[in-house]
């Protein structure tokens, strides 16, 4: 008989407390995954009550708050804290759900009462907040995401005109956070095969750019039951892109590409 429930030691299972310290009134409860493949328990959710007048505004802000004043166990991605980098990725919610973002530009004040804090969904979890994104890398690498050309190099850059330029908008400020691809249900049940919406995007991001000269070498890396035809046009990707993109739109015209070829 097919088995609806997690397997015992997958349960996450209700951590520790860590009260605010004592006279503290603007009082906010962290609830946060916690897990340490490497020490065999399940994994937990530890609440963290911060105070919010001694605490930056934003998410980020109290989860360094936390690490550097709370408890220095609690492991997380983040760099640039200014949307740049894509490595504080996670998935930030409250009593009325959550979504994939970036912890460094979610406002606290975005959120009602209990702050929720995950790990970007459906991915293999290094630690913590830490998602394993080894195989969305490779699979990023499999587009080869550089400029290929045949022609002889110029003695300068390649020049494109302005308008030529402009078919870039809306692709290259993606910063690979993979918000997009562990929030596309295709991508949680065939991520294996299925490149998702983030690796998709960068791919028409080359499709389009009138410098390149392999337009017809990455449609055909493209043609593939798997790798493109698995978007069922859910458009999670984009309600839930922190850089307001839209790779649903990107895989439509690269799927409208395939076929102009074909006609
Ligand atoms: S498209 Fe948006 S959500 Fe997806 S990886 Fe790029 S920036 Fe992140
Ligand atoms: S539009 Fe395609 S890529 Fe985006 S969430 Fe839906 S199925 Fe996934
Ligand atoms: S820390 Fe770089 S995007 Fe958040």
């Amino acid at each position: 008989m097919a088995k609806f429930t997690l397997p015992t030691n997958s349960k996450v299972k209700k951590g520790r407390h860590f009260p605010a310290p004592a006279g503290a009134t603007n009082i906010r409860t962290f609830k946060i995954y916690r897990y340490d493949p490497d020490s065999g328990d399940n994994p937990r959710t530890d609440s963290y009550d911060i105070d919010l007048d001694t605490c930056g505004p934003m998410v980020l802000d109290a989860l360094i708050k936390i690490k550097n004043e709370v408890d220095p166990t609690l492991t997380f991605r983040r760099s640039c804290r200014e949307g740049i980098c894509g490595s504080c990725a996670m998935n930030i919610g409250d009593k009325l759900g959550g979504t994939n973002t970036l912890a460094c530009t979610k406002a606290i004040d975005d959120y009602e009462g209990e702050i929720r804090i995950y790990p970007l969904p459906h991915m293999p979890v290094v630690k913590d907040l830490v998602p394993d994104l080894t195989h969305f890398y490779a699979q990023y690498a499999s587009i080869e995401p550089w400029i290929k050309t045949d022609s002889p190099a110029p003695t300068r850059e390649r020049l494109q005109s302005k308008e030529d330029r402009t078919k870039l908008d809306g692709l290259y400020e993606c910063i690979l956070c993979a918000c997009c691809s562990t929030s596309c249900p295709s991508y949680w049940w065939n991520g294996d095969r299925y490149l998702g919406p983030a690796i998709l995007l960068q791919a028409y991001r080359w499709l389009v750019d009138t410098r390149d000269e392999a337009t017809g070498e990455r449609l055909d890396m493209l043609e593939d039951p798997f790798k493109l035809y698995r978007c069922h046009t859910i458009m999670n990707c984009a309600n839930t892109c922190p850089k307001g993109l839209n790779p649903g739109a990107a895989i439509a015209e690269t799927k409208k590409m395939m076929l102009e070829r074909q006609v």
